[in-house]
């Protein structure tokens, strides 16, 4: 595990990605996970707000997936509502199902919600699975996220779940 940590690197996402972007868009695991929203990336990508980095996570050079983390009480649409200041949101996913389950995901996790807790002042993190993503409901509890409630988002019949950074802290204490 140590050995891939040092081999998945994020660096920022940017317009000429938007071909893969794309192509990930339209790969089934993707479709089940997020069947409803339109991600814009030809608005999106050349934007820059400072609430929100898009990163693309590459395994030895080859990029194997997307991570956007914004700040939820900043973003520009209210996606999440009424929410506190300092909190974090996470989204990722894996472009190519070939790259599922063999651990990829779990270090690009980590390695997202520590660059998320670096931040002094990030007291928690959350996540939003669709109620059906029973794998990344287990994924996610693995990681420590406790489930919060369920709510919808528009359409998308969601799970609620949050990481507290002592929750993280606890587990991972070397991290942070
Ligand atoms: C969720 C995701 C990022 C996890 O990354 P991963 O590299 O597959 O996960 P790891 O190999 O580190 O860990 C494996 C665990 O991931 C979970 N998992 C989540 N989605 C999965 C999928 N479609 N297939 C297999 N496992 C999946 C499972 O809990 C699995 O372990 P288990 O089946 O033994 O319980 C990745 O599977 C993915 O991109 N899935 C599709 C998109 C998605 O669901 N994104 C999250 C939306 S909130």
């Amino acid at each position: 595990m140590s050995n891939l940590r040092q081999r998945i690197q994020f660096r920022p996402a940017s317009i000429a990605d938007i071909t893969l972007l794309r192509h990930w868009d339209q790969q089934q695991h993707n479709i089940d996970s997020d069947p409803n929203d339109d991600w814009d990336w030809e608005q999106e990508l050349p934007r820059n707000p400072a609430w929100r980095e898009q990163l693309i996570a590459e395994l030895d050079g080859r990029p194997i997936g997307f991570v956007q983390i914004i700040d939820p009480y900043e973003e520009d649409s209210h996606y999440w509502g009424e929410v506190e200041k300092n909190l974090r949101a996470i989204d990722i996913w894996l472009g190519e199902a070939e790259d599922i389950g063999k651990g990829y995901g779990t270090i690009i996790m980590t390695q997202a919600i520590e660059r998320c807790f670096a931040k002094r002042e990030v007291s928690a993190i959350l996540i939003d699975p669709i109620a059906t993503n029973v794998k990344a409901h287990r994924f996610y509890e693995r990681l420590g996220f406790r489930f919060m409630e369920r709510r919808f988002f528009g359409e998308d019949d969601c799970f609620v779940y949050q990481l507290k950074r002592e929750d993280w802290r606890n587990r991972q204490g070397q991290f942070i």
